[in-house]
C-alpha cells in the first residue's frame, strides 16, 4: 500500500509555498541576504517547532519568510518544492502565496510572483509538472489591505487562477471580506478560503453564502452540524483536508482522532494535502501514509482521494480527462 501511495500519480491543492521553507533554505537565504534569525542551527530551528495551535505556527512561519528578499529567493523557494513534487509523484499542484507577508517589508509584488513564476515554467518544462497559482488575503489584515493586494495583483491577472484568505482564523470570519471577494469574482479569479480549520461551521457558511468560494480549505470542523454535512455531500464541494498539519497544530489531539475517514465515508469530496510541509514533518506522500497507518484506510479509499483532487482541481476540463 504504501508503495501504491509513492507510484500513483498525484495532485496537491492547498499547498502555501512559504510553508515549504526548509530550515536549510531559510539559513541559505539569511546569509545570502545578511538577515538575523533566531536560530544557531537547524537543529535549533526543528526544536523550535513545536506548535499548540494555528497562531503558534504562524508566528514562526512570518518570522521564516523575512529571509525571502528577491525574485531569486522566491525562485528558489519554489523550485525547491517542485523537487519535492518530484519525489512525491505530485503532476499538478496549485500553489497559495501571501503577498501582504513580503509587500509588508518593502518587497514588491512583481519581485514575488516573477520569482515563483519562474520555477513553475522550469517545472512544466522540466518535469512536465503542470501548477496554478492562489493569492491568499491575511485575514487578520483589514479589507482595505486586502483591497490594496488585490489592485496590485490586477497587472498580473493571468498569471493568478484564485484568490483565497488565510492566516488567524478566530476573530477573523469571512464576512470581513465580503466586498473584496465580490470585486476578486467580478474580476474573474475563482474563490478559495480557509474556514473550518479551528472555528466553528459558521465560518464554512460564510465563506460558501458570503464570500460565494468553490472549495474549503480544510473545513475538518463540518462534522459538527449535520444540516452542513448534508449540503457538502449534496453540492459535492471540495474540502482541501491538510492532515499532518491539523495533527501539529492540535486540532486533533493524535492521527487516530482525524476525522477525515468519517468525511470520505459520509460521501464528501475530500482531498488530502500538505499545508506548510516544510513546518509539519513531511510532504504529500508522507500525509497518505500516516493516515493509512492510522486510519485503516483501504486501496479504494486512498485512489478516491486522488481522484477527488484531480477533480477539484483548477485545471481546465480537457487536460482533467487527461489526468484522471
Ligand atoms: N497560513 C499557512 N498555513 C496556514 C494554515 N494552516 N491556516 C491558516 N493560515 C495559514
Ligand atoms: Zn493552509
Amino acid at each position: 500500500m504504501i508503495d501504491l501511495i509513492k507510484r500513483l500519480p498525484k495532485a496537491e491543492l492547498h499547498l502555501h509555498i512559504e510553508g515549504s521553507l526548509e530550515p536549510e533554505l531559510m539559513f541559505k537565504l539569511a546569509k545570502r541576504n545578511n538577515i538575523q534569525i533566531p536560530y544557531k542551527n537547524i537543529e535549533d530551528v526543528r526544536n523550535a517547532y513545536n506548535f499548540s495551535n494555528l497562531q503558534s505556527f504562524l508566528d514562526i512561519y512570518y518570522a521564516g519568510a523575512n529571509v525571502l528578499i528577491t525574485k531569486q529567493d522566491f525562485c528558489d523557494l519554489t523550485h525547491e518544492y517542485i523537487l519535492k513534487c518530484v519525489e512525491n509523484n505530485i503532476i499538478h499542484t496549485e500553489i497559495f502565496f501571501d503577498p501582504q507577508s513580503h509587500t509588508s517589508r518593502g518587497i514588491s509584488f512583481e519581485t514575488v510572483i516573477t520569482g515563483i513564476k519562474e520555477a513553475l515554467a522550469d517545472a512544466k518544462e522540466k518535469y512536465g509538472i503542470t501548477s496554478c497559482i492562489i493569492m491568499c488575503f491575511l485575514r487578520h489584515l483589514s479589507q482595505e489591505d486586502a483591497f490594496k493586494t488585490l489592485n496590485q495583483a490586477l497587472s498580473f491577472k493571468s498569471d493568478i487562477t484564485a484568490v483565497g484568505l488565510d492566516s488567524s482564523e478566530l476573530g477573523n470570519p469571512p464576512k470581513k471580506f465580503e466586498e473584496v471577494f465580490k470585486k476578486a469574482k467580478e474580476q474573474g479569479f475563482k474563490l478559495v478560503a480557509h474556514a473550518g480549520e479551528e472555528a466553528d461551521v459558521s465560518y464554512i457558511y460564510e465563506a460558501l453564502d458570503v464570500l460565494e468560494i468553490q472549495r474549503i480549505d480544510h473545513g475538518v470542523q463540518s462534522i459538527k452540524s449535520d444540516e452542513l454535512m448534508k449540503r457538502l455531500k449534496k453540492e459535492q464541494i471540495p474540502l482541501t483536508v491538510c492532515p499532518n498539519s491539523n495533527i501539529e497544530l492540535k486540532v486533533f489531539e493524535n492521527y487516530k482522532e482525524h476525522n477525515i475517514k468519517k468525511l470520505l465515508d459520509y460521501g464528501l469530496n475530500v482531498t488530502v494535502n500538505s499545508d506548510d510541509p516544510a513546518y509539519f514533518k513531511g510532504y504529500l506522500n508522507q500525509n497518505f501514509i500516516n493516515l493509512y497507518e492510522n486510519l485503516e484506510l483501504s486501496k479504494e479509499d486512498i485512489i478516491t482521494l486522488v481522484k477527488n483532487s484531480f477533480n477539484s482541481s483548477f485545471i481546465d476540463e480537457k487536460l482533467k480527462k487527461e489526468y484522471i
